[in-house]
């Protein structure tokens, strides 16, 4: 039986129909919903902000995933809970103030994960890991849906996964970008708990077969 869990990102639903597409998503397997908040100054694309969220919450009957691609994440935090984000991510690339940011999600009852792009090394987090919720380790570059899967990821979940152990904390390791059915495999071996995935749901031609095979990999 496996407890790996699937959030589906919305990044590339149909926004004419999102309620349709959050009814997909609460009739499926699916444990979460990722929601990819984007500034247009910390990534190089804009998405959607507060009302959009807080509509999508009066329909979802999942827990919220909020990943925030912005800087000053830490002057809206109390906005993002008001609008109902469960787990709240802010990108370590993002926080200067990255404990205090961290702790007050916490506070405000929301669960905290810090993003790594890339290129960030997961050695950076050990001062924050036993306060955190879950690490999201980005596999590609944020921005965009329907990119191709970093190889060099691998690297970074063993690495990390041997932190969480060393450490004796709970924290819980996300990817992000580029998850497939091919892939999926590896990476519940290598050590993930959570999978964001976008386009391989959304443009299947049966999504909810779909969170249901992408569940059922081990
Ligand atoms: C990328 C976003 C992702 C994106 C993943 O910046 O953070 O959540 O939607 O999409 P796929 O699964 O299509 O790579
Ligand atoms: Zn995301």
């Amino acid at each position: 039986m496996s407890k790996h869990l699937i959030a589906p990102s919305i990044l590339t639903a149909d926004f004419l129909h999102l309620e349709s597409e959050i009814a997909m998503v609460n009739s499926s397997e699916a444990d979460l919903i990722h929601l990819d908040i984007m500034d247009g100054v910390f990534v190089p694309n804009l998405t959607f902000g507060f009302p959009v969220i807080r509509q999508i919450k009066s329909v979802a009957r999942k827990p919220l995933d909020v990943h925030l691609m912005v800087v000053n994440a830490e002057s809206y935090l109390e906005e993002y809970r008001d609008a109902g984000a469960d787990w709240l991510t802010v990108h370590y690339e993002a926080c200067t103030h990255l404990h205090r940011t961290i702790h007050r999600i916490k506070e405000l009852g929301m669960k905290p994960a810090v993003s790594l792009n890339p290129h960030t090394d997961v050695a950076l987090l050990e001062n924050v890991l036993p306060d955190l919720n879950m690490v999201l380790i980005m596999t590609v570059n944020p921005g965009f849906g329907g990119q191709k899967f970093i190889e060099n990821s691998y690297t970074k979940i063993r690495k990390l996964k041997k932190m969480i152990k060393n450490a004796g904390a709970e924290t819980l390791i996300q990817v992000d970008g580029g998850v497939n059915e091919e892939n999926i495999g590896t990476l519940i071996d290598t050590g993930v708990d959570v999978f964001v995935v976008g386009n391989t749901i959304f443009s299947a031609s049966d999504p909810i077969k779909m969170i249901s095979n992408l569940k059922k990999l081990s």
